[in-house]
């Protein structure tokens, strides 16, 4: 199955793509988690793209395209995949569309819908593993544990692209750059509106409903 999560920042594609991805059995490939992988490393890709990330701006495509064509490519891919933050423009979009063209193409680009005012008081709140990328809240989605993930037992911490002027100018960029990938896909057939401002659980069974049961599914505790 392969899958893109469309959605503003702060919609859920993280949230949601990791328990997918535990669930179905399938990776998730993120390319914010990429990138902050890369600054805690102190790779060059990693130095290069926090530039942009502090500012709430998109790393150029040509840092992003291929690095994420190259990860699809991997062994662990083979039965398909989560794409989270990726594509996040048109370009990136087509890019896609014709890396998978002699191979069926998408299975579902499935667009969390959420409005502006609700992702600001969620990701004031946000936490996240610095690890595995797990999303919390201090609104009452914490770690069993007081800073440490319930998943993988790696910190859990702050982002720092969740400031509030950065999480401002993430959803302009969202709404200038990202939201026509919408249309796009809705053009090709392959866009699925799942309503991701409902109570966590309740956005992940309508997931489920649309991806169809997998034996192993579990719930969260
Ligand atoms: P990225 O890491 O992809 O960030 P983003 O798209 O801005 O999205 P977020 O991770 O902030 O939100 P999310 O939808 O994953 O929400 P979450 O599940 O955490 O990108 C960061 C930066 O990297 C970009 O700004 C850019 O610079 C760069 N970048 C990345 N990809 C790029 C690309 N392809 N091209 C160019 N640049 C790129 O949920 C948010 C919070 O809400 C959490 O606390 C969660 O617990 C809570 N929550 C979630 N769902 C619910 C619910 N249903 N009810 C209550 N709370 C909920
Ligand atoms: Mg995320």
């Amino acid at each position: 199955m392969k899958i893109v999560l469309l959605g503003a920042p702060g919609a859920g594609k993280g949230t949601h793509a990791v328990r997918l991805s535990d669930d179905y059995g399938i990776p998730h490939i993120s390319t914010g988690d990429i990138f902050r992988a890369n600054l805690k490393n102190g790779t060059e890709l990693g130095k290069k793209a926090k530039s942009y990330m502090d500012q709430g701006l998109l790393v150029p495509d040509e840092l992003t395209v291929d690095l994420v064509l190259d990860r699809l490519k991997q062994d662990d891919c083979k039965n398909g995949w989560i794409l989270d933050g990726f594509p996040r423009n048109l370009f990136q979009a087509e890019a896609l569309t014709k890396a998978l063209a002699d191979e069926g193409g998408l299975d579902y680009a499935i667009h969390l819908t959420i409005e502006d005012e609700q992702i600001v008081k969620r990701m004031a709140g946000r936490r996240v593993c610095s690890v595995c990328g797990a999303s919390y809240n201090t609104n009452g989605l914490m770690p069993r544990v007081d800073g440490v993930c319930d998943r993988c037992g790696g910190p859990v911490v702050q982002r720092a692209d969740d400031a509030p002027e950065t999480v401002l100018k993430r959803l302009a960029v969202y709404h200038e750059q990202t939201e026509p990938i919408v249309e796009y896909y809705r053009e090709i057939g392959k866009e699925t509106p799942v309503d991701g401002s409902l109570p966590m659980d309740e956005t992940y069974a309508l997931l489920v409903a649309l991806l169809g049961e997998k034996d192993g599914c579990h719930d969260q505790d």
